[in-house]
């Protein structure tokens, strides 16, 4: 990947390492008149990143892909020296769908020497994995409005699987102004609805299967509401015995949040998010669900 001036072409695609590279690959697609569409990742790409990727292809537009793994998203007893970083795989993946740049900044480029800006996003990060995880959201929200001011573009793609983090990219998108629409697009499953994560690869194969649970878990949460439950821990407690019931592990939470601000709700009186997280082995997974219940509570 050798390359000059901060980019190589790569096969058609730009693989761009700079700032610079980057504004001036991107401006000069808006000068041919593309619109510009971004799928932020931390790399070892998997059918859920990609599916990101078919959502902002499309005529006329220009799509950039960003692979780094933020730092700052994860706590000191985290994951971040192990998290899978296979980049000549997932160049392949972004050339067989056609991305038509891969930003790939170096740690230093983003947060070089000195760096003090921490971009807060309260209320909607509070409780669930922002309970659990101090800090996470902070680095997620930085990274990300830096992300945006880097490459500038029509439209930013999340997945629903990460839902605190796309309301608190929503939030912070519509509170600071910034010039761009928030796409958020379906959860990607295994047949057996497990939530494709690039986490999964940290479970052995019972772990793999025991991970079932958290769908089923969802699944049941929903049944439960759909016959009528509308006491928030009735259905909690559905969806617990579910996780429990499938082998050890540990639950950070079950519960049923408000989708926009992602509290946790006592009653259920409209749409609703059924979240879990739990630790299986090594793997900390998470999933959701929304639930459509008429906003009269019937
Ligand atoms: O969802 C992710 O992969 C990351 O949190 C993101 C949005 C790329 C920020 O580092």
């Amino acid at each position: 990947l050798a390359g000059w001036g901060g980019w190589v072409y790569d096969g058609g695609m730009i693989i761009g390492k700079t700032i610079e590279a980057v504004r001036s690959a991107v401006a000069e697609a808006r000068v041919a008149g593309r619109s510009i569409h971004f799928v932020p990742t931390m790399g070892a790409l998997h059918e859920g990143h990609l599916s990101l990727v078919r959502a902002a292809r499309g005529p006329g537009r220009f799509v950039v892909v960003s692979i780094f793994v933020n730092p700052t998203q994860f706590g000191p007893n985290e994951d971040l020296a192990q998290y899978p970083r296979p980049i000549e795989a997932d160049l392949e993946k972004c050339r067989a769908e056609d991305v038509d740049l891969v930003y790939l900044p170096p740690v230093e480029a983003i947060y070089p020497e000195g760096f003090c800006t921490t971009v807060h996003v309260a209320g909607v990060t509070e409780h669930l994995c922002g309970a659990h995880r101090p800090g996470h959201f902070d680095g997620v929200t930085t990274v990300v409005a830096k992300l945006l001011n880097i490459v500038q573009p029509d439209v930013a793609y999340f997945g629903q699987k990460d839902a605190q983090q796309a309301a608190a990219i929503g939030r912070m998108v519509a509170d600071l102004n910034m010039p761009v629409s928030i796409a958020v697009c379906p959860t990607v499953r295994e047949p057996d609805g497990l939530a494709l994560s690039s986490r999964n690869a940290y479970l052995g194969e019972a772990e793999r299967k025991q991970a079932r649970s958290l769908y089923a878990a969802l699944r049941a949460g929903e049944d439960a509401i759909a016959h009528g439950e509308r006491d928030a821990a009735g259905v909690t407690a559905v969806m617990r015995r579910h996780i429990e019931q499938a082998g050890p592990c540990r639950i950070d939470y079950v519960e049923v949040a408000e989708p926009a601000t992602m509290r946790p709700v006592v009653r259920i009186a409209g749409p609703v998010v059924l979240a879990v997280a739990v630790r299986i082995g090594d793997a900390r997974l998470i999933d959701n669900l929304p639930v459509d219940v008429p906003a009269d509570g019937g």
